[in-house]
């Protein structure tokens, strides 16, 4: 039999079903989530100081995220009256001008570590008792989408996770790619041309619709505005 902490889930594939108890009742993955896309993410321990900077952090954004139609789900292998007590400590702190953050996105009590473990969140080198910090971004189809894993000592970029979500709708709506360092209304990669005589009209072009660097990479404006009349389809 494979062993449990060497299952990874994979992109492209549907993320792993899962039922939880959290800090807002219990959930049914994907079952309760069908048309939303989901963010799923977990963190090491309830009061330590990286992950209580970045649930402020994601607390103080998650009006942003409800905003793309995009759920976040929190886990640690804590259980309950761990997770509620922190949830209400946070709301005490102070940090980087962030206060009075009530975190109200269901954190998933995974004492058993049975989802940490289907997600490849249980990474012994690391630590054999905590979940790495993972972060899964799930479509509305329930496939799993983007996948991070940052050791314990690194806070994540909450900036970062959110333009992976606005870069993985925009690549949907506009079917087109994203090139490096990539933010709404910076210019987007057209598909590339699959025939000769497309590679040849695209580079002899003179339209203005297009940029072709070179005939397999090509790229064209889409607007801030245009990408954010999609957001949260
Ligand atoms: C932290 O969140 O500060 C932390 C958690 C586990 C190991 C190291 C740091």
């Amino acid at each position: 039999m494979e062993n449990e902490l060497n299952i990874m889930p994979r992109l492209g594939e549907p993320a792993p079903a899962f039922k939880a108890n959290t800090t807002q009742g219990p959930v049914n993955f994907p079952d309760d989530f069908q048309g939303k896309w989901v963010i799923l993410f977990s963190h090491p321990a309830d009061f330590t100081p990286v992950c209580t900077s970045e649930f402020m952090t994601f607390g103080k954004m998650a009006e942003d995220f409800k905003a793309l139609n995009c759920q976040l789900l929190g886990l640690s292998v804590d259980g309950l009256s761990s997770h509620i007590a922190w949830l209400r400590r946070i709301k005490e702190i102070e940090f980087n001008g962030m206060k009075n953050i009530d975190v109200r996105f269901p954190l998933i009590d995974d004492i058993s570590m049975n989802v940490a473990k289907k997600y490849g969140m249980i990474q012994p080198g690391e630590s054999q008792t905590a979940a790495v910090r993972a972060v899964f971004f799930i479509d509305p189809k329930g496939m799993t989408r983007t996948i991070l894993y940052y050791p314990l000592s690194l806070g994540r970029n909450f900036e970062e996770i959110k333009r992976i979500l606005i870069g993985l709708q925009t690549v949907d709506n506009f079917n087109v790619a994203l090139p490096a360092d990539w933010q709404p209304g910076s210019d987007v990669i057209v598909p590339a041309s699959r025939t000769m005589d497309e590679a040849d009209e695209r580079m002899a072009d003179n339209s203005g619709t297009m940029t072709c660097h070179d005939w397999f990479f090509c790229t064209k404006k889409i607007t801030k505005e245009e990408v954010e009349s999609k957001l949260g389809k």
